[in-house]
């Protein structure tokens, strides 16, 4: 039998190591257990009526044929004008690709910027796929540890002195997934020195741009970034669109023929009748305030049944999808209080190692559950976390 390449059976070494807790809750689920689910990055809800009607509309009215590779004009015009306001800079439809989905984004920012063999820096912890799809570019990457004691903030030291010879990007993401941080703008300016210095790309992971109550800053909008940031965007969190693949890149025009080339050998266009609905749905913010309502609403009622409690720690205040909780002054072995934790209380969070070391000692909870929910999955943290002992 011919073997398959090494391209591709190098994409998943051991990436989901740490999603055990997830797994046995769905096993759980299974069992008919009634989990209380805050572990992954879900929505609970449908998406805004408003885009389904839409997209059932662009279905009856003719909208079944191959589209423009680099993305429908329209569509264009409606990502540009969105990234305009996530990240407060003058962006004209040629910068803008659209592809399906962000790690469709992520996936051709990689194969845009990196050859085989080369060297990409990672902000740890981090998005699970990150690896994955660096080693599909046939790169390698060092992942540089931020600390919840610098609030999550990554270090320019720190990313300087992990710079080799054949390091091309550093890979950012803000707000950032697991940590909840939003990288405040001495971070990127600290960052965007190093990157002029040393001639580096950002691929700037900005699919949380929404859930920041305004504080999101881009790190293409920093002096001399422009034209070195790959800004990828989505309607996945900010639209409550996940299973419909919506995502684009802002670059530059130059960068945007390469995307276009990438779009043509790889998914050849977006579906169309997604593309009508998506452009009305980022033409009229279709749920784009009452998504970020919701989550804000739902972190100040799961923040007011913790309470005060000194076995667990809050990161970020209410705004992001999730919450981190440095819970090490119960335990550093976050893997077992989240097995206990799921078995006992039947509530299931990520453990932080699941996103890397520097995540120890903490859990991160999604909100992807109805207030109620919460408050009741607050209660039992807290309630396990000041009888939990090793
Ligand atoms: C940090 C981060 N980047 C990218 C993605 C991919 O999002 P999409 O659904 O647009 O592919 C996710 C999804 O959870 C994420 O958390």
């Amino acid at each position: 039998m011919p073997l398959p390449s090494n391209r591709i059976t190098q994409i998943s070494e051991s990436d989901l190591e740490g999603w055990e807790v997830y797994i046995e809750a769905l096993r759980l689920q299974r069992e008919g257990k009634d989990v209380i689910m805050t572990s992954i990055g879900e929505h609970d809800f449908d998406p805004p009526q408003e885009t389904i009607d839409a997209c059932k509309h662009a279905l009856d009215s003719g909208h079944h044929n191959y589209t423009d590779i680099p993305g429908k004009p329209d569509l264009r015009e409606a990502m540009a004008r969105v990234s305009q306001k996530a990240l407060k800079l003058d962006i004209k439809p040629s910068e803008v690709i659209a592809m399906p989905g962000g790690q469709s984004c992520l996936y051709a920012a990689m194969q845009a910027t990196l050859d085989p063999g080369d060297h990409i820096i990672v902000i740890g912890p981090h998005y699970v796929t990150y690896p994955g799809t660096i080693r599909a570019a046939g790169a390698t990457f060092t992942v540089v540890d931020a600390y919840s004691e610098d609030g999550f903030q990554p270090k320019a030291e720190a990313i300087e002195a992990a710079i080799q010879d054949n390091t091309r990007a550093i890979l950012l993401n803000t707000p950032n997934n697991p940590t909840c941080a939003i990288y405040s703008r001495e971070t990127l300016e600290a960052i965007a020195e190093v990157c002029v210095r040393h001639d580096l790309w950002i691929i700037s992971d900005e699919v949380y741009w929404s859930l920041s109550n305004g504080k999101h800053i881009s790190p293409m909008a920093i002096d001399g970034m422009r034209d070195r940031t790959l800004a990828l965007l989505s309607m996945s969190k900010s639209h409550g669109l996940t299973g419909w693949r919506v995502g684009w890149i802002v670059s530059t025009e130059a960068m945007s023929y390469n995307f276009s080339q990438h779009n043509l050998v790889s998914n050849y266009g977006m579906c169309d009748f997604i593309s009508k609905a998506a452009q009305q749905a980022l033409d009229g913010d279709f749920g784009l305030n009452e998504i970020a309502e919701t989550y804000r609403n739902r972190g100040t009622v799961f923040l007011e049944a913790l309470g005060d409690t000194n076995d667990i720690r809050v990161l970020n205040e209410p705004g992001s999808m999730y919450f981190m909780l440095d819970i090490r002054a119960k335990t550093n072995n976050t893997q077992g209080f989240a097995f206990k934790l799921l078995q006992d209380e039947l509530v299931a969070v990520m453990p932080g190692e699941s996103f890397g070391p520097s995540a120890a000692g903490h859990i991160r909870i999604s909100l992807g559950e109805s207030e109620e929910r919460l408050k009741e999955a607050a209660s039992r943290l807290r309630r396990f976390a000041s009888n939990y002992t090793e």
